[in-house]
Formats: structure tokens, sequence, C-alpha cells
């Protein structure tokens, strides 16, 4: 009955169906480039203190070297009553060199090896993950930057506010972005902590160097408890979190490219090779790239709760449960890998139609709020100049007009203090370009905006 690597105190064989039920090899295999990198420093270490001799630590690596080439070639066999690839690789080694495979696993657990192996692909994602938002942030200062003099009406309850630049608007999303690229590396600091050595749970009695180990694998510090370590997952649960903000954040921007390339709005227009066709509606054009961002997003979201809802009841320290925080942690990473890099190309062919957002920021009184200020500068009290202010719009709003079209004679009948300045202070270009504050829409603002993000890009592609 020793079939099984822990095969030993048992008597009958596993169910077929239990097999099956609690394998996960069909998706951790994703680990086993991180399983072998933790293995050799762990047995190279496990020979530097004496703990396994020279030959056989060298004997182990060649092993594990030769089943990493087999993984990267797809011949290596999966073998689900092996569990999981940490068994897997285990077995094959043991296949090819014989007994003193068996070693290997000397003063280690499987439940600090798969924290150990969580954390190294993670913290390899999550360096992919950056670079990706980088490339994003990118095409957005690139674009802020081609389209510097378009005036689009700015929307709050989505009903038209004020007037503001396209590119101000673009550069939103990328101080979104960009706090979404420093949560990750915060996030990076926590996951990024060494727990091999903790055992199954309360360390080992083998005279290891958890410091040696960590440093061969480039980690900035160890977990501090061996219980901690084995049973924790906060670290996933810390980046499903950031990976959720950087979705909901997409996803939002994913429903303003949706409702402005709609044809009544027509603020812009997907590329064609963003966009799905219709197979009834001849001339449908869909932007089903930023609906599906936008519908990804829930998918994100409810890998999240769920880990938190895995862990909720856990008592200390390693249970099983904790197997299922793989296969969501995988597609979120993958889920937004994909989500970024499409969104990075759309961005990039998006075709802005500057002159029907400049006509469309003339609609619906945008200015309203620069005349009302106008009157306060006039040493009218600003609820008053509200007040004021409300009336005319009205009036337009029944006549028909614009708040441009009203003559000089017909602004006095509502303040005698409206003189012909007034033109100026409610000119749509006047209005933004007034707005000449720290975070403001102003264009000089806008741009000083514009270069500070592009040099920091500039400083971080070099670190890449
Ligand atoms: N496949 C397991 C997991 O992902 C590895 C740890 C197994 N440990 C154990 N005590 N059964 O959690």
């Amino acid at each position: 009955m020793a079939s099984k690597p822990w095969g030993g105190r048992f008597s009958k064989e596993t169910d077929k169906t239990v097999e099956q039920f609690t394998a996960s090899v069909h998706y951790d295999v994703r680990l086993a480039p991180y399983d072998i990198e933790g293995s050799v420093a762990h047995c190279r270490m496990l020979a530097k203190q004496k703990i396994i001799s020279k030959q056989e630590a060298a004997k182990i690596i060649r092993g594990l070297t030769a089943i990493g080439k087999e993984i990267a070639k797809g011949t290596f066999p999966l073998r689900a009553e092996l569990e999981d690839i940490h068994m897997n690789i285990e077995h094959r080694l043991i296949e090819k060199i014989g007994a003193v495979g068996g070693k290997l696993h000397t003063a280690r657990s499987r439940n600090d090896q798969v924290a150990l192996d969580t954390r190294l692909y993670l913290r390899h994602e999550i360096a992919g993950i950056e670079r990706l938002i980088h490339g994003l942030m990118t095409a957005l200062v690139k674009k802020a930057g081609n389209e510097m003099g378009v005036v689009m009406p700015g929307f709050t309850h989505l009903q038209i506010g004020q007037p503001v630049l396209l590119s101000h608007h673009l550069l939103a999303y990328c101080e979104m972005f960009d706090r979404d690229r420093e949560r990750l590396s915060d996030c990076t600091s926590r996951v990024n902590r060494m727990p091999l050595g903790s055992g199954a749970l309360a360390g080992t009695s083998f005279p290891i160097d958890r410091r040696y180990v960590a440093k061969q694998l480039g980690f900035e510090a160890l977990t501090e408890n061996s219980m901690d370590a084995v049973s924790d997952r906060d670290y996933i649960i810390e980046f499903m979190a950031c990976a959720s903000i950087i979705m909901m954040h997409l996803s939002r921007f994913s429903e303003e490219l949706i409702l402005w390339s709609s044809s009544p709005f027509s603020f812009v227009e997907i590329g064609d090779d963003y966009c799905t066709g219709s197979s009834i509606m001849p001339q449908k054009k869909n932007p089903d790239v930023p609906e599906l961002v936008r519908g990804k997003t829930g998918r994100v979201y409810g890998h999240l709760m769920g880990i938190l809802t895995t862990l909720k009841g856990l008592p200390l320290t390693y249970n099983r449960d904790l197997q299922e925080d793989k296969e969501p942690l995988f597609d979120t990473v993958d889920t937004l890998k994909g989500s970024l890099t499409v969104f990075t190309g759309m961005i990039s062919g998006l075709c802005v139609h500057g002159e029907r957002m400049e006509e469309a920021a003339g609609w619906g009184y945008a200015t309203a709020t620069d005349l009302a200020d106008y009157l306060a500068r006039k040493n009218i009290p600003f609820r008053k100049a509200h007040e004021i202010t409300g009336k005319i719009v009205k009036h337009c709003i029944r006549t028909g007009q614009e708040l441009s079209s009203l003559s000089l004679h017909e602004f006095k009948k509502f303040h005698l203090s409206i003189e012909k300045d007034v033109y100026d202070a409610i000119d749509l270009r006047r209005s933004v370009s007034a707005r000449d504050i720290p975070g403001g829409t102003a264009p000089a603002r806008v741009r000083a905006r514009l270069l500070a993000l592009q040099r920091k890009l500039d400083k971080d592609a070099k670190t890449f």
C-alpha cells in the first residue's frame, strides 16, 4: 500500500472518485517552474548545511533540471493519482535518479512548499502586470498628447456639467492606473517573503539556513511565524483586491467608450480591428472588447469574494481548503492580463471625433457655472449669483437659445452689473482655460501633468 508518497500508514487504496476529486495537478502544473526553482534552492541549502552530501545534491539538481525541460517540452507525464504538481515532480525525480531523490523533501513539507511556489509565481506575474499597466498608461498619455486641444462636455450624473479637455478626461484614468501600479508594488513587498522552513506547521528540527534559500530566490525577507506562513493566503487576497480595483477602473472606462461610440454620442470610433459585427444586423459594429472587459470585472470580483469566503472559517494551520486558492488566482491573473492587453491596443487605435465633442460641449449650458462665477466676481454673493444664472438658463430653455446668443440688453434684464465681457466668460475655451489651478483642466495645467507623467513613465521603463 505504498504506491502513494504518503501511502505508508494506509491499508486500502484511494477510491478513484476521491483521487479525481482531490487532484489539482491539471491546474497547479502552472507552478512547475517555480516548484523546480524552489527545490533547487532548497537542495543547495541542504548540501551547504551538510544535511545531504554535495554529490547527492548535484544528482538531485540534475534530475530536477531534466524534469524542468520535460515540462517545458510538454513531455512530462501528469498523473492525477499523484494529486498535485509537487508530488508529480518528486515522484518523477525518484523514477529518474533513484531513491536519493527522496532526500529532496528533507526538512520540507508540501505546506511550506506550496506557499513558496505561489509566492514565487505571484511575484513574477505582478511584475508582468505592472509592465502591462505601464503600457496602457503610455498609450493614454500619447493619446492625450495628440488630442490636446479637444474640448468636450464634462459630466456629473451623466448630465452635461462643465467643459473640460478630453486630455484631462483621459489623464484622469492615467492617474487611476498610476495608483493601481503603486498598490501592486506595495502588495509585492508582502508577497515577497520566504516561507520555506515552516515545514508542516511548526518549523523543522534540521539545522537549515532559511536566509540562504531566501537570498538564492531573491526574497526580501523571511516569514516570521511558521504557523502563519503555511496557513494564511492574505497575499493572494491582497493581490485579488488590487486586481478588482484595476478591473473596476477598466470597467468604468469601458462603459464610457461604449457610450461614446454609440451613434447618438459619436464622440469616438473604436478601430475595426477591436470590434465585432452582428450576425443579423449588417450595419452593426459592436464594442465587444469594452463590453467583455466590463463583464469580466464581475468574475474577478467573484474570485475575491470566493477566496475570502474559503478562508473565513479556517482554523490554523494548513487545511486542504487552501488548495482552492489556485484556480481563482490563476483566472484572476489571466483575466487581468488579457483585459489590460486588449485595452491598450484599443486605446492606441481609438479615433476621436473632436468637432463632435466640442459641439456637444456647447449644449446643455455647460458654461452656466462660469456665468455664476462672473457675477460672483462682481461682488454678488455666490448663492445669489447661482439663482440669477438659474433664471437666465430657464429663460434660454423657454426661448430655445444658447447662453451666448442672448443680447447684452437681455442679460442686463437679469442683472445690471453684466457687461460686454460676459461673452468672454461664457466662451467654452475661456471656461476651460480659466480653471488654472493644480489639478484643473486649463490646457497649461493638463500639459504640465502630461509631461510629468511622461517623465515618470520613461523613468520606470528603464527599470524593466
Ligand atoms: N496541493 C496542495 C495545495 O495546493 C498542496 C499542499 C498539500 N498539503 C497537504 N497537507 N495535503 O494546498
